[in-house]
């Protein structure tokens, strides 16, 4: 039996949104223990919420997203796409190159960046990846 995963090419404005969810609860090794609003988790957000996403890419906080000893994570999800779980995302370091890595996920109507496109905070952190749940 054979299964067709091919999409129709559908230009970047017809692609459903995708939803990038930050865990506010994170720590990072080797970062001591702070108050809840300076977490890295919530500093991450804090980062992210100032800057401008992606066309269609919502920003959504969470507690945790049990890769609580691999944080900073973060999570990458939208309609008909795959879904990845991102770890040790440092909010001093990364901000830029995960933004680059969530515009590049939105304009991929199936979730799936080239290997070689994709940031190395994506390349390296990704912990798990779950596929689209086809309703
Ligand atoms: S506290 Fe962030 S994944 Fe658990």
């Amino acid at each position: 039996m054979s299964v067709d995963t091919a999409k129709p090419d559908l230009a970047p404005d017809d692609l459903p949104p995708a939803t990038l969810l930050v865990c506010l609860t994170c720590r990072q090794a080797g970062v001591p223990p702070t108050s809840d609003d300076q977490r890295p988790g919530a500093v991450l957000m804090q980062a992210l919420a100032v800057r401008d996403l992606p066309a269609g890419v919502r920003l959504r906080g969470v507690e945790c997203l049990s890769n609580c000893s691999r944080g900073c994570t973060v999570a990458l999800s939208g309609a008909g796409r795959w879904s990845y779980v991102i770890g040790t995302v440092d909010p001093a370091q990364h901000v830029d190159a995960l933004l680059e890595g969530v515009a590049l996920y939105q304009a991929s109507a199936d979730g799936i960046v080239p290997w070689r496109a994709r940031p190395e905070i994506i390349r390296k952190g990704v912990i798990a990846r779950i596929p689209a749940m086809e309703v």
